[in-house]
């Protein structure tokens, strides 16, 4: 086995990741980035559509409305760190760096800043609501032209090289072929969970990775309970892709996000009966805080068949071309309102980091969804997810770097069987899924957490026991996602508060449906 070292070590190529990249190469360090993703799609950064918030005349107010959103449960002082360094991180890494040309106002001021819910002011950067790949794909482009920074695409991360709570690198995984890369310091950027779901807003392979290897390596993992599920995705496209998510290629309907900023410009919610319904379950009714949107349009699919989003009430076609354009390659005709469901969408938990993304680890850093900096609590305010990969990505990338590389014995992956049945991760993927479905939901309720658990701890020992003897990428990405789920079972289990994006109810006494463990 060879043997490679980096001063850091960056695993995922999202926003997060390749702001670390940035900052760490900055400072002189050699950068080196390892992501499993395929250029530029597989990373989330790319599909997010909103935005990036900034902080315009009242930081202050930005600040209550990320915590009004999360129903009281966000940090104070990591929302202080994120609101305080919001601007001068997009000026200097969106605006000079990268050059991003974002939405420009008609009138007096600079930037059209868009809307989206529980914002109390319209403080949205946005590039129409495509705003993700006109900053990753320069973002990718920028950091491929200096000369300390190597991309290394279709590499996938498997363990974490470890010993007595530090991290001095990890093995990765390229074509079959697996080798240490030693590193001073190692950021775990590697995104969110949308793999573990039947639907979700992730691009395929988000199966939890990072989380997985920085928990089997000991580091502390919290809030994993608190998962965000988007409200407005057009889940009924006629259009069915062939999918090439963890577990195998399958055939599948191709949900996509409908974003709130549309809801912003003015489009309402109708169930099926025709009737608009938010107004009546929150004052803000369609810009109420997520979490509540996404449960009501959940009972009023299940009570009156569908919800539609009507966008009649403004230009949609002019005001966002190119999800007019998405709706019409998947065969939705806008003008009768879009069909929406919810759909997993953003982890608001993760890898427990302090404010520069250090773990508990010692060499160990999280950014970005796989993080929990505690700035979003149980429910993400909408359009801080890029905001947060970037803000904490610069500050773990300065932090990592001139952090002396050292080598220990890395944990032996070569000999083993690389073959792994596709039948047994098929298998193994749709129980999970299943589980994750019906039991940690929008709605949960105790008794299936403590029942999802045990499934789950019996799946994990299944795929525990295939990595004794078998080594291959998608065997990991089954291995993370199955102890990524136990850690969300447990977790979810564990606490009996209902609260944001963890909404526990009562048994429906009257509604025998079949369980995923059946
Ligand atoms: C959206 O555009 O609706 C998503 C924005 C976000 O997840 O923050």
């Amino acid at each position: 086995m060879s043997e490679k070292t980096t001063d850091v070590l960056v695993v995922g190529s999202g926003i997060a990741g390749l702001a670390a990249a940035l900052s760490a190469a900055r400072e002189g360090a050699d950068v080196t980035v390892a992501t499993k993703a395929k250029r530029p799609e597989g990373a989330s950064s790319w599909w997010a559509q909103g935005g990036i918030a900034i902080a315009r005349d009242d930081p202050e107010q930005f600040k209550a409305d990320i915590v009004e959103a999360s129903s009281d449960t966000a940090d104070p002082e990591a929302v202080d760190v994120l609101v305080e360094h919001a601007n001068e991180a997009v000026r200097d890494v969106l605006l000079e760096t990268l050059d991003v040309d974002f939405d420009e106002a008609d009138g007096d001021a600079e930037f059209d800043f868009g809307r989206e819910a529980a914002h109390s002011e319209n403080r949205i950067l946005h590039v129409d609501a495509s705003t993700g790949k006109h900053v990753h794909v320069p973002f990718l482009n920028y950091l491929d032209e200096q000369d300390n920074v190597e991309i290394r695409d279709d590499t996938a991360a498997l363990e974490l090289v470890r010993h007595e709570g530090r991290v001095y690198g990890a093995v990765l995984e390229s074509e079959g072929e697996f080798e240490p890369y030693y590193a001073g310091a190692t950021i775990l950027a590697t995104g969110g969970i949308g793999d573990l779901y039947p639907r979700s807003t992730n691009p395929d392979g988000a199966t939890g990775d990072g989380i997985a290897m920085a928990a089997l390596a000991g580091a502390d993992v919290t809030d994993m309970e608190y998962i965000q599920f988007h409200p407005t995705v057009c889940v009924d496209s006629e259009v069915r892709s062939t999918s090439k998510r963890s577990g195998g290629t399958a055939e599948r309907d191709s949900p996509f996000l409908v974003s709130e900023a549309v809801r912003g410009e003015g489009a309402v919610l109708q169930n099926g009966d025709g009737e608009r319904f938010m107004p009546d379950y929150h004052e803000d009714a369609e810009l109420a805080p997520r979490d509540v949107v996404a449960r009501a349009v959940k009972t009023e699919r299940d009570e009156t068949g569908e919800v539609v989003l009507d966008v009649s009430p403004l230009d949609f076609e002019g005001e966002f071309p190119d999800l007019a354009a998405k709706c019409e390659d998947h065969g939705v005709d806008w003008e009768d309102g879009i069909p929406v469901a919810p759909a997993e969408h953003f982890l608001c938990g993760g890898i427990e980091v302090d404010d520069r993304g250090q773990s508990s680890l010692d060499r160990l850093y999280a950014v970005g969804e796989c993080a929990r900096t505690g700035v979003h609590g149980a429910n993400r305010l909408a359009s801080t997810s890029l905001l947060e990969g970037l803000v904490w990505g610069l500050r773990a990338g300065e932090d990592a770097a001139g952090t002396p590389v050292e080598t220990i014995e890395a944990p032996d992956l070569l000999q083993r069987d690389p073959e792994l049945p596709e039948q047994f991760a098929r298998e193994k993927f749709h129980r999970l899924r299943r589980v994750m479905d019906e039991y940690i939901g929008l709605e949960r309720e105790p008794e299936d957490l403590t029942r999802a658990m045990a499934v789950l701890r019996r799946l994990k020992g299944e795929v525990d026991a295939y990595t004794r003897t078998r080594t291959s990428r998608s065997l990991y990405e089954l291995r993370s996602a199955a102890v990524t789920s136990l850690l969300i079972a447990r977790q979810a289990a564990e606490n009996d508060e209902s609260v944001g994006c963890h909404h526990l109810v009562e048994p429906d006494q009257e509604t025998a449906e079949p369980h995923a463990d059946d």
